[in-house]
């Protein structure tokens, strides 16, 4: 297993150009189960999740091929039950299920498990599937759904913290080859979402409304292949500029989409960051003392989740009392008791932490327990005093294309090891 070793101290400077966006590719890549003609996908980044879905729709007869950022797929002969093993190892290959009912009225995958930040059910994806008629059974860690027809409706599939991101793509896929219109209330508005359905209508879906809490979905007979280049990833993009102002350095951030961002880099503007825009390049800076913000996480156009850990590890550099709340998945502060190692003196009270910020940190090893988890730590590393060792960096290529060498590129003294 691999780890990275970062030697600290170092402003970040120069560039970085931003790669497609992995929570927008995964359900696209599921969504071309849903034709027998071939799709061509592009800006698609190489991380391991992604190979990980190609290996899921070859497991269900697909042909895929990945070529410099490019993935092409074609499934003639569709079958509806995946390799178990494959897709119980990686939560976001969920979205498999609505292709598969939309196109052959029937879907058998293991049931997701809960993972390290929260339970994480699929309760709202199958009262989607149920509300366009499918017959929903769970039996030996399977999940089946299956409909003689599936009939377009109205529905709400709002839950305990929101919108469902997969949820409403799952739901949106299935419904593009039901009869008659289905209305999503309380859908999920984040760009990968809109993306999927800008892919799904360039196929020959009819959906309307999409970026908003209501999405109307007209059912067609079939669908065709398409062409479409991915949007760029805003997660990846904000962690890049919370490390430019972590590390006091000056870093052009290249093809990031700014109006993806606007919860981040308003907040970040709050913090005493500087965030000059020209065109798609985003120069994020230091501009002086940073301060203290409080953050609460919600579903987009909030403050993503996706984004808490790495601007905790900010707010711990930064002078002064921030709390930030959790309030999408129940058990994402895995990286607390990491960066408290680096010298970080944050409190957890119930779904809050408390950072009591500006202890300089120094290096030391820590592991990481997630995929955002990583990347805090990572930025933490690159701030600290010292050399800090991240253990079980797996996590981070599953959703971080190339970060080691990206970050070099900036000056970063960082280097990949064989973990001792
Ligand atoms: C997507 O997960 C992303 N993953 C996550 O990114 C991201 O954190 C999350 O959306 C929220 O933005 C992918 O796109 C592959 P949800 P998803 O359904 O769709 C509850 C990363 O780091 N819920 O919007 O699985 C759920 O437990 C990953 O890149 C139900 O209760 O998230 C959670 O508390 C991590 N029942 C909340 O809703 C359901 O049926 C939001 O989850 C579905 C969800």
């Amino acid at each position: 297993m691999d780890s990275l070793l970062i030697k600290g101290g170092v402003p970040l400077h120069g560039e970085v150009t931003i790669s497609g966006a992995k929570n927008a590719v995964l359900p696209i890549m599921a969504a071309t189960l849903l034709t027998s003609e071939p799709c061509v996908i592009h800006r698609v980044p190489n991380l391991s999740d992604v190979k990980f879905m190609g290996r899921i729709l070859e497991s269900l007869g697909a042909r895929v091929s990945f070529e410099d950022g490019t993935v092409r797929v074609q499934v003639r002969k569709l079958r509806g039950v995946g390799a178990y093993n494959l897709i119980r190892k990686m939560r976001g290959s969920v979205c498999i299920m609505g292709p598969l009912l939309g196109r052959l009225k029937e879907a058998t995958v293991s049931l997701p498990g809960g993972c390290i930040i929260g339970a994480r059910p699929i309760n709202l994806h199958l009262k989607g599937f149920a509300a366009l008629g499918a017959k929903v059974t769970i039996e030996s860690g399977y999940v089946r759904v299956s409909a003689r027809r599936l009939r377009g409706r109205e529905m709400f599939l709002g839950g305990r913290a929101g919108s469902t991101v997969l949820g409403t793509a799952n739901v949106m896929m299935a419904a593009t080859l039901a009869e008659g219109v289905t209305i999503i209330e309380s859908a999920a508005c984040e760009p990968e979402v809109v993306d999927l359905a800008n892919f799904l209508n360039a196929m020959g879906a009819k959906i309307t409304g999409v970026g908003s809490p209501t999405v109307t979905v007209t059912g067609v007979k079939e669908l065709h292949g398409a062409e479409h280049e991915v949007i760029p990833d805003r997660i990846e993009a904000a962690t890049y500029a919370i490390a430019a102002a972590a590390t006091n350095g000056e870093v052009t951030i290249l093809g990031a989409r700014a109006d993806h961002m606007h919860a981040v880099l308003d907040k970040l503007h709050e913090a005493g960051v500087k965030v000059e825009r020209r065109g798609s390049a985003l120069t994020v800076r230091r501009g002086g003392r940073l301060k203290s913000v409080d953050v609460t996480t919600l579903p987009y156009a909030g403050f993503p989740t996706d984004v808490q850990a790495q601007m905790m590890t900010l707010m711990a550099l930064t002078p002064g009392i921030s709390i930030i709340t959790e309030r999408i998945f129940e058990s994402r502060f895995m990286h607390v008791s990491e960066l408290a190692r680096l010298g970080a003196d944050i409190e957890i009270e119930g779904p809050s932490a408390i950072v009591k910020g500006g202890r300089p940190l120094s290096g030391a090893p820590v592991m990481a327990s997630d995929l955002r988890a990583s990347a805090a730590l990572v930025i933490a590393g690159l701030a600290a005093r010292g050399t800090t060792q991240v253990n079980r960096v797996y996590h981070l290529d599953r959703g971080y294309e190339n970060i080691d060498c990206k970050l070099r590129r900036l000056g970063a003294r960082i280097e990949r090891v064989k973990e001792s």
